[in-house]
């Protein structure tokens, strides 16, 4: 893919949360999230690619925009696989609290996988862990394994996990190891590639959250250096059929990096939405909006941040 991809992803990540933005705290995510959906696909589709949304805002029936199976782009370029999450944290938004973000990432073609909206459990950590995790260890053996890459203590890990019922055993455990935690409302993406940033003070995420986030969170993963494993939960009898018809048998399969996410042509872009470890959020003044964004590709290596200062009257 044509390296100049990077900053044509940072375009419609900024378009997406200068969108965004604009609904913080206001207590309505339906509408934040349909404001970054239509920013991100109008920017889209100034882009010279031959685009296909696998992971995106639900089925063609039940998303007017960015649906599995649309075509982005100008229809004349290479031919990718895209997956969006126009708004990661769409409560994040609304609350007015951290780590919302506008996302793409971008592979060539057959090399995502088509994540359905189920839940996934995932196991996420930055590059000095990757290669010593296993999603099927107990949480202690892989708090030991992270504490000795990392040349720490287990007291001093920080594990990100949401805040659900479903993980009270999982923290539970945390605390007994001694590790100390940090429990998130949402945004588990964000959480996922804050432990490739020593700064962020994030070392692993744990526990589940959507299938579709664990597909972006691996790709930002991936050319950060990181690490990613995860289980699709099947919980319904729709969701056994799904997994079927994707050639999924074994439901207790650990995807590793590879399965989720093929080769090293992936590009990765964020734009913060709302102020986080990080990114900073979306500022507004006057006819100024500022972003904070990252851009990364995993064929290089190279990440990088960038601060866009935005005439918001010149926009359209
Ligand atoms: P949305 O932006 O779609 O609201 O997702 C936010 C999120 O917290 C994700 O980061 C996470 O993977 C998922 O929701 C967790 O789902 P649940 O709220 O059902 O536990």
């Amino acid at each position: 893919m044509d390296r100049n991809l990077s900053m044509e992803l940072v375009r419609v990540t900024e378009a997406a949360a200068l969108a965004a933005g604009r609904w913080l705290g206001k207590g309505k995510k339906e509408e934040a999230d349909a404001a970054a959906t239509q920013a991100m696909r109008e920017m889209f589709n100034s882009i010279s690619m031959r685009g296909t949304v696998v992971i995106g805002e639900g089925e063609m029936d039940e998303a007017p925009m960015l649906y599995i199976g649309e075509q982005l782009g100008t229809c004349d370029g290479i031919e990718v696989d895209i997956a969006v999450d126009p708004l990661e944290g769409t409560n994040i938004v609304a609350a007015g609290s951290s780590n919302a973000l506008a996302i793409i990432a971008v592979a060539e073609r057959g090399n995502l996988l088509h994540a359905p909206d189920m839940y996934m459990e995932k196991i996420a950590v930055g590059p000095e862990s990757a290669g010593k995790i296993d999603i099927n260890a107990p949480v202690i053996d892989n708090l030991k394994a992270v504490a000795k890459a990392k040349n720490k203590n287990i007291e001093d890990l920080v594990v990100a996990i949401l805040d659900r019922e479903r993980h009270k055993k999982m923290i539970q455990e945390i605390r007994d190891s001694g590790a100390r935690i940090k429990l998130m409302q949402d945004g588990d993406v964000a959480a996922a590639i804050n432990t490739a940033f020593d700064n962020t003070g994030v070392d692993i995420l744990l526990g589940s959250g959507g299938a579709p986030e664990g597909v972006i969170a691996a790709a930002a993963l991936k050319s950060l250096g990181g690490d990613f494993q995860g289980k699709l939960i099947q919980q319904t009898e729709e969701e056994k059929i799904r997994l079927n018809k994707m050639g999924i048998t074994d439901f207790n399969k650990v995807l590793l990096m590879e399965d989720i996410v093929k080769g090293d042509d992936v590009y990765f872009a964020a734009t913060g939405v709302t102020n986080g470890e990080l990114l900073k959020g979306v500022h507004y003044k006057g006819k100024i909006g500022t972003t904070h964004s990252v851009v990364m590709r995993a064929k290089t290596g190279t990440i990088r941040f960038i601060e866009g200062q935005h005439s918001l009257e010149q926009k359209r």
